[in-house]
């Protein structure tokens, strides 16, 4: 027997020590693995709890209310990719929350979360009830998409919890879910080049389902920055010393020869390259030959050593170019005519 009570007791205060300072966190649960870059935390914890970064980049606090002698306090994580630790200060409760992508995430509409919320929040069954926790930005300069303004939020995502669907979004793919009000996806998806991530199904790459600063909800903005997200390496290209745009590239964007999502052309260009620089360079429409110098093909026959066929593309980047005239090489020197003759 000697020995059992002082250890029973010890054990006794550290319950206590661990029941009577720690801050209860309703969300979200212990460990969670997040696919977003926010994230809520609501906690009962002393009047002055406030939230410590360990690993992560920003606790926001938000508000806090009192009831029946409790404290709710509302922040929001921001995360880092990875993992990220907080602390509720002062007595070192630790929420730790990973951010990656992952078809597993953290689903928060379960009831028996939802529970302790309802003691203040109206039940969230009634879509209108949805806005009074998910907050969306006002601003003259905001695009709302028509469904989720008149806060018809189950028509995507599902009413219950369904274990493995990203933010219980209805539909396998985008496609599917978007496709049911938008008639045009089916067109583009008979077209024959499809862009990636629209072949992908993927239309949350580029546009936002709910609202956004820019036209159509794009975002990133509309006239390259939507596109430069993915294309690396073009951005690249753009920073070399020098590099002037095609003023049409700097005045109206990509999408003035490329579809964002398909067409029947390679690199779903609006025609054939030819085509596509005639369109707005009528002159050159009759030019078979005679350019740059007499009597020199400027579309058909193969160039020599390749198995491409000369365009107004082979000699000018539609995109832009450090040297004149959009030039893949500089004029002088002949530099140009040496990428396809071997004087
Ligand atoms: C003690 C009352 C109370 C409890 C309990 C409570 N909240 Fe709140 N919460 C509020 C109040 C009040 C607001 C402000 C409402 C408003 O702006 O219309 C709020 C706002 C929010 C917001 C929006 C914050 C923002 O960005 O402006 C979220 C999200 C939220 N609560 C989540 C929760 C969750 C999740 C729970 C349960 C885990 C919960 N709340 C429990 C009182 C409470
Ligand atoms: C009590 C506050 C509260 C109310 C009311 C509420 N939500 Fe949420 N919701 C949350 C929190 C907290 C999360 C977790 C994400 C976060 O922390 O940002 C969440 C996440 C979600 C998600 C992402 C999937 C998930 O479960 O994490 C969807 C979709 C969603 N809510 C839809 C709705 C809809 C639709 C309504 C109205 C019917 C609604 N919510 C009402 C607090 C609330
Ligand atoms: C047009 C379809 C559509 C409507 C309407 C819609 N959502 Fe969503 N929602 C989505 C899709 C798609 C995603 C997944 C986005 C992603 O993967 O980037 C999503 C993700 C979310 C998320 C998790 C990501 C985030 O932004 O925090 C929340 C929360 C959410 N929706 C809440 C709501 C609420 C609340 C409403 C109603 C007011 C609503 N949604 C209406 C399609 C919709
Ligand atoms: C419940 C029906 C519904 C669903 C589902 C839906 N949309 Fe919409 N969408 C609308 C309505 C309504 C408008 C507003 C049309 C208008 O302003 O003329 C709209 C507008 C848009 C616009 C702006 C179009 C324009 O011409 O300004 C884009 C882009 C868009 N939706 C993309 C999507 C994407 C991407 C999805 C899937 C994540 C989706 N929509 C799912 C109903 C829907
Ligand atoms: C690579 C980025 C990207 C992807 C992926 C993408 N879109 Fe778009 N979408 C755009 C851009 C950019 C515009 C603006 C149109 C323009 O500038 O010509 C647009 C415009 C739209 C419009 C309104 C104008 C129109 O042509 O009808 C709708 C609707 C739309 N997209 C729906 C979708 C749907 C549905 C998907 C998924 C099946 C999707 N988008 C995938 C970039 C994208
Ligand atoms: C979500 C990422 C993403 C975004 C955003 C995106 N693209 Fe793409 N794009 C891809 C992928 C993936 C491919 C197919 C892989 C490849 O062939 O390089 C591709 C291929 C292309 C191609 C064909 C390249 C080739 O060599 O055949 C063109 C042209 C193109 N994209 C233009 C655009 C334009 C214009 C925009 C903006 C409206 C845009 N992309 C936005 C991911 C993206
Ligand atoms: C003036 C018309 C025009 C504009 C504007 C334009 N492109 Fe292109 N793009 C073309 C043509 C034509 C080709 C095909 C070149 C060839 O095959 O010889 C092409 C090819 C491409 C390719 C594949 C080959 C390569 O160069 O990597 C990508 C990727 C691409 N464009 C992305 C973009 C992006 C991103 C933008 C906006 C920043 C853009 N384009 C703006 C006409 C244009
Ligand atoms: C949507 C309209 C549009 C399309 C398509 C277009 N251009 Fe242009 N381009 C312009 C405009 C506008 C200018 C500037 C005014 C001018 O020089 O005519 C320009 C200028 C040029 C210049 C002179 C640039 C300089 O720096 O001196 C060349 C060369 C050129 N384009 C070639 C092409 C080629 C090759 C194509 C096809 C890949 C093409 N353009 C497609 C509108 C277009
Ligand atoms: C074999 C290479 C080659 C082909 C093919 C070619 N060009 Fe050119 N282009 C040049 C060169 C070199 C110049 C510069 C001429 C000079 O400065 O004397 C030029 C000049 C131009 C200019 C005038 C630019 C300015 O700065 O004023 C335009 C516009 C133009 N080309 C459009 C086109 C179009 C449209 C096509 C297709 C129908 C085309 N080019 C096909 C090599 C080519
Ligand atoms: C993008 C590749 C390319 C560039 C750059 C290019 N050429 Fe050519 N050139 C061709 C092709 C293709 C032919 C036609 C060969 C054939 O008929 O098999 C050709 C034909 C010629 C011919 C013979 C014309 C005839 O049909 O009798 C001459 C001369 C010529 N090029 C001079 C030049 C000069 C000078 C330059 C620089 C200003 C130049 N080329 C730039 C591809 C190019």
């Amino acid at each position: 027997m000697r020995g059992r009570l002082p250890l029973k007791a010890l054990f006794l205060v550290l319950l206590y020590a661990l029941t009577a300072s720690a801050a209860e966190v309703l969300t979200p649960t212990a460990n969670s693995v997040v696919s977003r870059d926010k994230i809520y935390l609501v906690f009962v914890g002393p009047k002055d709890a406030r939230v410590v970064v360990k690993k992560g980049k920003k606790a926001k606090f938000v508000l806090k209310r009192a009831k029946n002698g409790r404290f709710y306090h509302h922040y929001i994580l921001f995360l880092k990719k990875g993992r990220n630790v907080f602390y509720i200060d002062p007595d070192d409760t630790k929420v730790v929350v990973t951010y990656r992508n992952s078809p597993f995430a953290f689903r928060f509409h379960k009831s028996r979360q939802e529970k302790p919320c309802l003691l203040c929040h109206p039940s969230a069954v009634k879509a209108k009830t949805c806005f009074t926790c998910h907050k969306f930005k006002k601003g003259k300069r905001i695009y709302m998409h028509g469904p989720f303004a008149r806060g018809e939020c189950f028509y995507c995502h599902n009413k219950t919890y369904v274990k493995g669907v990203r933010f219980g979004v209805k539909g396998k793919t985008d496609f599917d879910l978007c496709s049911q009000c938008h008639f045009a996806p089916l067109v583009w998806q008979d077209m024959l080049y499809q862009h990636g991530p629209f072949g992908a199904r993927n239309c949350t790459a580029c546009h936002d389902p709910h609202q956004g600063k820019y036209k159509f909800l794009l975002k990133n903005e509309p006239k390259m920055g939507v596109c430069l997200a993915c294309h690396k390496k073009k951005e690249e290209e753009f920073s070399t010393p020098g590099y002037r745009f095609h003023p049409i590239l700097s005045a109206k964007g990509c999408t003035v020869c490329h579809d964002p999502h398909a067409s029947d052309f390679p690199k779903q260009l609006f025609a054939k390259p030819f085509k596509v620089c005639v369109a707005c360079h009528p002159r050159c429409k009759s030019m078979k030959r005679g350019h740059p110098v007499v009597a020199h093909p400027v579309v058909g026959p193969i160039i020599p050593g390749t198995n491409k066929r000369l365009t107004c593309s082979s000699c000018h980047n539609p995109h832009g170019s450090p040297y004149g005239s959009l030039l893949y090489a500089p004029k002088a020197g002949n530099k140009i005519c040496l990428r396809c003759h071997k004087y």
